[in-house]
């Protein structure tokens, strides 16, 4: 549900605001300086939420390993199998001969999901790994 929208004013120096209207510029014509703003308020604010253990979060968590690496394929499902509640889709994609991308799309509550990532991205043989998340309490849900 979109709420009021207020104005207020803020004070910065012109320079930092002239360099914020380039880097809004960038981002095309449909982005103005309010828009921007709001983006930045609500990215900072979700970022912050997932610090809250209990807070809704969704996002993915990404990781390449070596397929031929004896029982780390076997040892990342068994991971996922029994983390079937918080995992909501699963790309695989064989990179090269040796390498694994996966991709996983997941969604629960903070600490569930750094502690899915922890597992998954602590399994030895993974060589990269990254969980990606914010919360979906206010900024998302509130959709203005
Ligand atoms: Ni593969």
């Amino acid at each position: 549900m979109a709420s009021e929208l207020v104005r207020f004013t803020v004070a910065v120096p012109e320079g930092l605001l002239e360099e914020f209207d380039e880097f809004t510029a960038r981002r095309g014509s449909h982005v103005n300086r309010s828009e921007a703003v709001r983006d930045l308020m609500r990215e900072q604010i979700a970022e912050h939420e997932v610090d809250d253990p209990d807070a809704e979060v969704v996002g993915s968590i990404t990781m390449v390993y070596d397929h031929h690496v004896v029982g780390l394929s076997g040892a990342l499902d068994e991971v996922q199998h029994d983390h079937m509640g918080q995992i909501v889709s699963t790309m695989h994609v064989h990179l090269d001969h040796h390498n694994c991308l996966e991709v996983l799309a997941v969604r629960g509550k903070s600490a569930a999901i750094h502690e899915l990532a922890d597992l998954l991205l602590g399994t030895k043989g993974v060589r990269y790994g990254r969980l990606s998340c914010m919360a979906t309490t206010s900024a998302i849900e509130a959709g203005h």
